[in-house]
């Protein structure tokens, strides 16, 4: 079954915040951002502004009712910035103008001026100056220092990622309006509606019943609008209850870019050592987040890193130590992935550089570590459920990897300047949200009277369809047709307390919600109809809903579903139910850093086959070959959609997406001209996905596994494909991990003494 959203997407019907139809005499917001990085607000003169016909207001922090601060789990982020500014791009001042235009416009007339000061864009920087988010934090297993002197070969180095920008399709915007007795309704473009609903009363001290956020859908958020949304949010709310009138924000993609924070980059230091036969016995890794100039989620992301340094594997002895260093960045933030890519890439760096010095490829080491049921990671979790074997065998038979091999070698013998190469990469990805906290959901069902049900969860529809995977839930239990159903908008009066839609897990968490509220509805449906079919043993005869005909001992009976919830409604029964849904066993103490963080792990195996032309070092990504761990799969259309769109934006993350700043902390890739994504002509030319069989998952929704973060992590092995054939064309390449690894640093590494 096809995503809902789909039909609407093509017809160019499907509504985002800049489609809303505005009440009239709706105002615009525009904001004024910090030209410098850091520096002292020296002078600030709004009147040029203020003075422009058809300016409503400039408003400032001295406008904020109550508290100038929108930091979620530091307090360290103020709405709009005061004396002084800590990135470029950061809120300082907003106009709110009759037309979007005037309000830019005004925005440019404000005089300003700073005294600049230099800025540290550098994680390691960051570091040596001691600024850092909070004290480091290690997870352990074993005993490191004990483990070096067992090892045959130790190997050491660095590694380097960037940033990536989420570009998600909508860019970053809201649209508020004043409501009675001074509350407000804000629709915002956010991942997080009780986040934003929060963060609004705090700032304008209101009570949250007073403030209503809602959303119908994004257009991709990708991690982007989980934290990084609120700012719109609150900004066109303080401006609402000041002005009492309806005001919208929309960012242009110029100002997004330079403004919102983007996934952290990391630099790494790592140790592997391994026996001579290519077994991983120990692994010390350090890893610099560059958390920008807030916390905003970076201490979360800098602990899945953690989670995930071993990546699929079992090492014995490991010691892994993460720092999240405060920068003069927009804060970074959330990313599909949430920081595991980064570790992964650290791993299968020292993997790769370990097999150059055993003279072996990656594959050999890879396949000899991979997880095996029982094994237990650092942080006391022990694997159950491990299909990281069988996804890798599966692999290797379904797509025929002896094959390729030759094919590739054959080509490379042929080819003096063309030369292909292929990487193996495995995940395992932990499913749940690592604050436990956060892994609770609620649904709300109704069932109107002619029989359509109307659904609300905490779940935001951003692209991933989890709305068309709530909605086969409850097609499933009520065994009904899927027309029937309708998914409404994420809304704080309708659901409460919502987490954001994020870590994967919403489908899971809403839709166990969604199935728990059906049944309650179900079981008093079945005594409605007990008493219409005169049934009164109770337990003898067996009621049924089935294709929206009532069944007794699976026999059709004349009652429908069409029939039935009026007849329910007659006899005053109650047609709605909200059920509440929290992961079971979940915890993690971190004093000790041990615990069950996560519900269960998705595992997979990519092969990814890229092509470099090594004269003008530019490549192309042929293939990514995938087996996929789905549990049972609720909708292989949706979870094969997530595989290909998340293997896409990993590759670009690992080659041509490259951020690039001035030593003073400025963005030059600031549009898409100069910050480039794939491509349908760049994206691989083929992509091929296989379903893992027979992987029920038990702890999962309908037997299912989440799906959409984990495949971005495939991307990454397009970074060691490349390298291959690099090293066909220069086998005295000595392998090093700085990503992106965009053209023209592969030219740089084969023709190291042109330059
Ligand atoms: N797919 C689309 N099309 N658009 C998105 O914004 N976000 C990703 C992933 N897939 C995203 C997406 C991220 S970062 C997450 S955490 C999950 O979807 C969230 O949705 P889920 O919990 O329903 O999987
Ligand atoms: Mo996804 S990075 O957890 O929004």
């Amino acid at each position: 079954m096809i995503s809902s959203d789909a039909y609407l997407h093509v017809r160019g019907e499907s509504q985002f915040i800049d489609d809303a139809t505005l009440p009239e005499g709706t105002l615009y917001a525009a904001v004024l951002a910090s030209p410098v990085a850091h520096g002292q607000i020296t002078q600030l003169n709004l009147a040029p502004a203020q003075e422009l016909e058809g300016v409503y207001a400039v408003l400032t922090a001295a406008h904020i009712p109550a508290q100038n601060q929108i930091g979620n789990l530091i307090l360290d982020e103020p709405l709009l910035a005061v004396d002084e500014v800590h990135y470029c791009g950061q809120p300082i001042a907003m106009v709110v103008a009759q037309q979007a235009d005037l309000a830019h416009q005004a925005v440019q007339a404000i005089a300003i001026q700073f005294a600049e000061q230099p800025a540290i864009i550098d994680a390691r920087q960051a570091y040596r100056l001691g600024q850092l988010l909070l004290p480091p934090r290690t997870f352990s297993l074993g005993h490191i220092e004990k483990a070096w002197p067992q090892c045959d070969v130790v190997v050491e180095g660095t590694v380097e990622s960037g940033g990536q920008e989420h570009i998600y399709l909508e860019t970053q915007g809201a649209f508020a309006y004043p409501t009675e007795n001074k509350g407000l309704k804000i629709i915002a473009a956010t991942q997080s509606p009780s986040l934003v609903q929060r963060i609004v009363a705090r700032v304008l001290g209101l009570p949250m019943h007073q403030i209503e956020v809602e959303v119908l859908r994004l257009g991709g958020g990708f991690g982007g609008k989980e934290e990084q949304a609120t700012i719109w949010a609150t900004l066109v709310a303080l401006a609402t209850f000041h002005l009492q009138k309806p005001v919208k924000l929309i960012l242009s993609r110029h100002e997004d870019m330079r403004m919102t924070g983007k996934r952290h980059p990391y630099s790494s230091d790592f140790k592997i050592g391994l026996t001579h036969t290519g077994q991983i016995l120990a692994y010390e890794v350090t890893f610099y987040q560059n958390a920008g100039a807030s916390a905003d989620l970076s201490p979360a992301i800098l602990e899945r890193t953690l989670f995930h340094a071993t990546n699929s594997y079992f090492i014995p002895h490991i010691k892994a130590t993460a720092i999240s260093c405060r920068t003069h960045l927009p804060p970074n933030t959330a990313f599909r992935g949430f920081g595991a890519p980064q570790a992964v890439l650290v791993i299968e760096a020292a993997i790769a550089k370990a097999a150059e010095k055993l003279g072996v490829t990656a594959a050999v080491i890879q396949q000899k570590n991979l997880l095996k049921e029982g094994d237990r990671f650092p942080y006391g979790m022990t694997v159950t459920g491990n299909q990281s074997r069988r996804c890798w065998e599966t692999a290797i038979q379904q797509y025929e990897v002896d094959k390729l091999a030759a094919q590739i070698k054959k080509f490379n013998a042929e080819h003096a300047f063309y030369k292909k190469g292929f990487a193996f990469i495995p995940i395992c990805f932990g499913i749940s949200f690592t604050s436990a906290f956060l892994n609770q959901a609620s649904a709300l069902v109704h069932v109107y009277v002619d029989g359509s049900v109307s659904i609300s969860t905490s779940a935001v529809e951003m692209g991933q369809g989890v709305n068309s995977k709530i909605r086969q839930i409850a097609s499933q239990i009520f065994s009904i047709n899927t027309n029937r159903i309708k998914l409404n908008t994420t809304n704080t009066s309708r659901i409460a307390n919502m987490s954001p839609t994020a870590a994967s897990c919403s489908a899971d968490l809403n839709g166990q919600a969604t199935k728990q509220a059906c049944l309650i509805i179900l079981a008093r449906l079945e005594k409605v109809a007990r008493k219409k079919l005169q049934l009164r043993q109770v337990d003898e005869d067996e009621i049924t809903i089935k294709n929206e005909m009532v069944c007794v001992n699976g026999k059709a009976t004349n009652l429908t579903w069409s029939k039935l919830i009026p007849l329910a409604y007659f006899n005053r029964v109650s047609l709605s139910a909200q059920s509440h849904y929290a992961t079971p066993h979940l915890y993690f103490n971190k004093t000790q850093e041990q615990g069950h963080p996560f519900a269960y792990y998705v595992f997979g195996t990519a092969i990814t086959e890229a092509t470099v032309d090594c004269l003008r070092g530019t490549y192309q990504i042929d293939t990514v070959k995938i087996v996929q761990d789905c549990g049972n799969s609720l909708n292989p259309l949706i979870d094969r959609g997530q595989v290909e769109g998340g293997i896409v934006q990993g590759i670009g993350w690992m080659t041509i997406e490259e951020l690039i700043y001035t030593e003073q902390g400025r963005l030059l890739t600031d549009r898409l001209s100069t910050y480039k994504i794939p491509d349908i002509y760049f994206a691989p030319h083929e992509i091929s996905v296989h379903f893992l069989e027979n992987a029920n998952n038990p702890e999962g929704l309908l037997h299912s596994k989440a799906v959409g973060e984990p495949p971005l992590i495939y991307g990454i092995s397009a970074y060691f494909a490349i390298w291959q054939a690099m090293k066909a064309f220069r086998p005295d390449l000595q392998f090093t991990c700085s990503a992106p690894l965009t053209p023209e640093k592969v030219l740089l590494a084969l023709y190291p003494n042109s330059y």
